[in-house]
């Protein structure tokens, strides 16, 4: 029996939500090409599309909104936020961004030429979009264990610090101008990475010469993994293990709309005082002046609350808990998850639930669409669809580790009931399994794909 996560809050405002029939479904996915990205909020019940921007605000949030300073240059709301992420972060100039993929795409244009390569542990979607889209490669080291969802490694997130030594010094340092850890690890199923890891990580890079940069969305959670699984950091606070953590790096990118629980808003946080007075100039031309950069002052100030009630450890113990809760409630239908739970999300495995149907007919999206038919319930594909790509030098076809179905869990959002009912509906598929078809694409476009690709059922 799965143990169950207590809240931390009591809920003040509810929205409802639409449940409409099967056959209301089935049109509903026909005229969205089969990609679940175009379905309307309005026909989905349950919406586990992703856990970014998607969570409820506090009161205290909203209540930080109503007092947000709209000035140009200058605003309160942006020294609120410097203070709290100073405080946090540590580093010495913050750029605020409206999203994490705009402080990816700064540093992309500051710092990638065509060749070069950026290694992390596991890049995500648009971070690796972003280096592309520059001519660059992003080269993923993560450990080998990671491939096994069945196996219960405490941190699955990690770095294989041998594949980053062999790769550094096979590309050479001038090709790598800057070097990145994701966490907690998404693409890999929100596995954390150790802080022994990222200390290890920063050595390697700090041999060569290269800037360390963190993609710290999820810092929060891999701070509290960290202090529930490493030994050594059980008597710290999530806060004092965050502090240690960006202590040893050059600088971060942040989507807010993760662990700081907002709708919209990010930063790039960086130590380099001429590398920051370029990445202001690029801000300016596509963001905004350097103390909103793109974000309303009333996003700043709901950021500034948000990153403090993001580090708290009943929220954090609540958090991971739901997460907990909804894998071990899966698992209990016989279905394959990643083990041991993420901090955000559970992540399914597709590939092996729906053996029968070849990678290249994509099992996670024929798991997410039956989903939705089945219960409106709306998860993502993380697999082929999101991952696969062909290399344009050799033409080669590249698999990513698994085929998952990632059901993202927004943050203070859904109850104990609400993720009961996502494990029936599973529990039903899962007794229907050899009836499930793959897809085939429709249209594709080169980057992103899996955004606004269309899809038909193979027959
Ligand atoms: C690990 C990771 N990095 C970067 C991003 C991009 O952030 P945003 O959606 O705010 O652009 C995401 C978003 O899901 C993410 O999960």
């Amino acid at each position: 029996m799965p143990s169950h996560p207590l809240e931390p809050f009591r809920i003040k405002t509810v929205e409802p939500i639409n449940r409409i029939d099967r056959l209301a479904r089935q049109q509903a996915l026909e005229s969205a090409g089969y990609n679940l990205f175009g379905l309307r909020s309005d026909d989905i019940f349950i919406d586990l599309l992703t856990d970014s921007g998607t969570g409820a605000m506090s009161d205290r949030q909203w209540g930080a909104m109503m007092q947000g300073d709209e000035s140009y240059a200058g605003a309160r709301s942006y020294f609120e936020l410097k203070e709290s992420v100073e405080t946090i972060f540590g580093f010495k100039h913050l750029i605020p961004t409206h999203q994490g993929r705009a402080a990816e795409h700064i540093l992309s244009t500051l710092l990638i030429k065509p060749g070069f390569s950026i290694p992390s542990n596991t890049h995500f979607d648009t971070t690796e979009a972003n280096i592309r889209a520059r001519g660059g490669k992003p080269v993923n080291l993560v450990i080998d264990d990671a491939a096994d969802p069945s196996l219960p490694h405490p941190f699955k997130g990690n770095m294989d610090i041998d594949k980053l030594e062999a790769f550094i010094a096979e590309t050479g340092r001038e090709n790598v101008p800057f070097g990145m850890i994701t966490i907690t690890n998404n693409a890999t199923g929100g596995q954390p990475v150790s802080l022994e890891n990222i200390r290890q990580t920063a050595d390697t890079y700090k041999k060569y010469e290269i800037p360390f940069i963190i993609d710290a969305c999820r810092y929060a959670e891999n701070a509290y993994f960290i202090k529930l699984r490493e030994p050594g950091y059980a008597g710290k606070t999530p806060l004092e293990i965050a502090q240690e953590i960006f202590s040893l790096a050059d600088g971060a990118t942040m989507s807010a709309k993760k662990d700081a629980l907002v709708n919209i808003g990010g930063f790039l946080v960086l130590n380099d005082d001429d590398l920051a007075q370029r990445a202001k100039n690029e801000l300016i031309l596509r963001e905004g002046f350097p103390t909103y950069g793109g974000l309303a002052g009333r996003d700043l100030s709901a950021i500034a609350v948000g990153l403090w009630e993001g580090l708290d450890e009943g929220y954090l113990a609540y958090r991971l808990g739901q997460t907990a809760f909804l894998t071990e409630s899966i698992e209990a239908h016989g279905i394959p998850v990643v083990l041991p739970p993420g901090g955000h999300a559970v992540y399914i495995d597709a590939g092996n639930l729906l053996a029968h149907i070849p990678r290249n007919e994509f099992p996670g999206q024929a798991l997410a669409v039956e989903l939705y038919l089945e219960g409106g319930i709306r998860g993502v594909e993380l697999g082929s669809v999101a991952f696969a790509y062909t290399d344009p030098q050799t033409g080669e076809e590249h698999f990513p580790l698994m085929e998952l179905v990632r059901l993202a869990i927004p943050r203070r959002m859904y109850t104990e009931t609400h993720l009961d009912f996502v494990a029936e509906a599973l529990g039903r598929i899962a007794e229907r399994r050899d009836e499930i078809h793959g897809y085939r694409f429709t249209y594709a476009p080169e980057l992103l794909r899996h955004f606004t690709a269309q899809f038909e059922p193979v027959e």
